[in-house]
């Protein structure tokens, strides 16, 4: 039985990439990284988060949604449909997770009438094939901020590039299946603080930072 709604990913690049409407895991049974359980902490100390729009980009295994719903509303993407069906079995009430990627123009589409009080990606410039698709998705993602509305990430996640490729695995529990692999990927996805800058004057955001998290504010 198919409980995901699969669409195809379109881009405006031509880079080689997988295709993300298979069936993969990833991080669905793996612990949260470090870098998410900063910004996590980050949030809780720092911000009053109730009746917010939040989306979450890269859900992994949702610990973020489990901690944080209380009384926001949180989408969730991911390239892996194990996460999502993941996401989805948690039954958590205003937790939407859907599979996209967000260097695709269904990202936008998915989220185009969408304003978001606190977007959430620990990896923003980590798994970007190109600079086209790249751009493409930053000018897009700050659209869908609210006034005052925060894009938060990590310092370990933007010192952090891979490429995600399938390959096939087999577990006791799953047998043959495809997981979503991290080869090396391309040095200039490291995101530094001179290129957070760069982006909070382009965009006129305020940018905040310490040892652990940044973030643009709107
Ligand atoms: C290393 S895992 C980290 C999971 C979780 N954020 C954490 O820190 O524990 C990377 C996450 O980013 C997601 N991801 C990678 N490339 C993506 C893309 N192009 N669009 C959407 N999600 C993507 C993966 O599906 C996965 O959920």
């Amino acid at each position: 039985m198919r409980i995901l709604n699969i669409m195809k990913n379109n881009y405006i690049c031509n880079c080689d990439r997988p295709n993300f409407e298979n069936s993969y895991s990833y991080w669905e049974d793996r612990n949260s990284t470090t870098d998410e359980k900063d910004i996590i902490n980050y949030l809780i100390n720092n911000f009053n988060l109730v009746n917010k729009n939040i989306l979450h980009i890269g859900i992994g295994n949702s610990l973020f949604a489990q901690m944080i719903i209380k009384k926001n509303f949180i989408y969730g993407i991911s390239v892996s449909s194990n996460e999502v069906i993941k996401g989805k079995n948690l039954n958590l009430d205003n937790y939407k997770v859907f599979l996209c990627d967000k260097f695709s123009t269904n990202f936008c589409d998915l989220f185009y009438n969408k304003k978001f009080d606190v977007i959430v990606d620990n990896n923003i410039k980590s798994y970007s094939c190109c600079k086209i698709s790249y751009n493409y998705f930053i000018d897009n993602l700050f659209k869908m901020l609210n006034h005052k509305g925060i894009l938060i990430t990590s310092r370990k996640g933007m010192n952090w590039y891979k490429n995600i490729v399938p390959k096939l695995s087999f577990s006791l529990k799953r047998l043959f299946h495809y997981k979503l692999k991290e080869i090396n990927g391309n040095s200039e996805n490291i995101m530094s603080i001179d290129e957070a800058k760069f982006i909070s004057s382009k965009y006129s955001l305020n940018l905040k930072f310490d040892e652990k998290i940044c973030f643009f504010e709107k």
